[in-house]
């Protein structure tokens, strides 16, 4: 057992696909030119997303998760349930699965010594509505989590109402709301949308807001800066004024900001989270891959406020969890051994904010 000390459980919903990577033998050909065959090993197949990665790091520390993705009744839409069903069988009996639409999937072309090849087919996560979403009776339920918009054709247009009448169900079922997102591609469609109206019509209704920094930044219009306290400051404010009650940054191997309003969610213990603002290195380890880092982080985040953490301590657990899937993506530490290994005193990444004087 991981030993989380909660009853409290949470729904992750939103973006899910099926990712398949053919592997490639050492020694294939890796020019990939047209009319060309290359031989190719088996097929490796795995879920990703907010719903799998945020939503399988969170059953691994120990949370009671509920998973609300939307696939299809295919042959990959199957394959997705079979993954989510060998990690536990729970974890499928919210998933929704519709008729005549097509699961999204990736292929990933991934050659040795050559740079990745992505293939998105953005399938049936292009229709998620918020009548898609039954909520369950679930006394324990305290967090609706959702993620990507940026790649949620129903969920970026129209300014958000869609994103804003799941949300309002939430709230009107007690839940508190907690939203990621992930990069903008400016060729896509999803780039030409008007992200600050976008976040002005929805940030109204979001508790969590836990975007990483250039995210944000490219959503707000505003180019790349120097990373320095004082724009975190900034951007903070400006989030908050739209109406989110906390906002943790993501930045990177920088680690992470929380800035917090004058007014937030019952979840939240008043005393301990209100009109805060902190920031958090990242803890060192030898870096397996960051792949994935970020959504395991906000598992980190959601964990500590589920089990009653202040905010210092809960961005401690944060980055401690981005940190430990750092090291070893293939097998997450559980909960209780995370925060031994905090308690005992991590070494702070050399990365800081503070001690560069800014
Ligand atoms: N080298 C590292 N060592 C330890 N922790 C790291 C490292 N790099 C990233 N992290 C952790 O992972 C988080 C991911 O930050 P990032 O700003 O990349 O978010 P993201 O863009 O949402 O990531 P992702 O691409 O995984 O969704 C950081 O806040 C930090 O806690
Ligand atoms: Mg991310």
């Amino acid at each position: 057992m991981t030993g989380i000390n909660t009853d409290h459980s949470i729904i992750v919903a939103g973006h899910i696909c099926l990712d398949l990577t053919p592997t490639f033998p050492p020694l294939a050909n890796t020019v990939l030119n047209p009319g060309t065959l290359i031989r190719v090993g088996e097929m490796h197949r795995s879920v990703g997303g907010t719903v799998a990665n945020t939503g399988l790091a969170l059953h691994q520390l120990g949370v009671n998760t509920r998973l609300m993705g939307r696939i299809s009744d295919d042959l990959l839409g199957d394959e997705v349930l079979r993954l989510l069903g060998k990690v536990s069988p729970t974890l499928t009996r919210d998933m929704i699965q519709v008729e005549d639409e097509s699961t999204s999937y990736s292929v990933v072309i991934a050659p040795p010594g050559v740079d990745r090849l992505f293939l998105h087919c953005p399938g049936c996560n292009d229709h998620f509505r918020a009548s898609d979403v039954t909520l369950p009776s679930d006394p324990n339920l305290r967090l609706l989590h959702f993620g990507y918009p940026p790649v949620m054709r129903s969920i970026y247009s129209h300014d958000g109402r869609e994103l804003v009448s799941l949300f309002e169900k939430a709230h009107a079922a007690g839940l508190a709301t907690s939203l990621d997102m992930c990069s903008v591609d400016p060729m896509s469609e999803a780039g030409s949308i008007d992200w600050c109206r976008w976040l002005k019509t929805v940030l109204p209704h979001v508790d969590l807001f836990v975007p990483s920094l250039d995210e944000l930044l490219f959503m707000l219009g505003e180019d790349e800066q120097s990373l320095n306290l004082k724009l975190l400051q900034r951007i903070g404010k400006q989030v908050i004024d739209w109406g989110v009650g906390v906002l943790m940054l993501k930045l990177g191997d920088y680690g992470v900001y929380l800035q917090t309003a004058d007014q937030l969610h019952a979840l939240f213990d008043q005393d301990a989270w209100l009109s805060q603002s902190h920031y958090c290195p990242c803890f060192e380890v030898e870096v397996a891959s960051t792949n994935g880092a970020g959504d395991y982080t906000i598992a980190g985040l959601l964990a500590a406020i589920l089990t009653g953490q202040p905010p210092q301590q809960a961005l401690r657990s944060a980055v401690g969890v981005g940190a430990s899937h750092v090291q070893t993506p293939a097998q997450l530490p559980g909960w209780r051994d995370i925060q031994k290994r905090i308690a005992k005193g991590w070494k702070q990444h050399e990365k800081t904010l503070i001690q560069q004087g800014n």
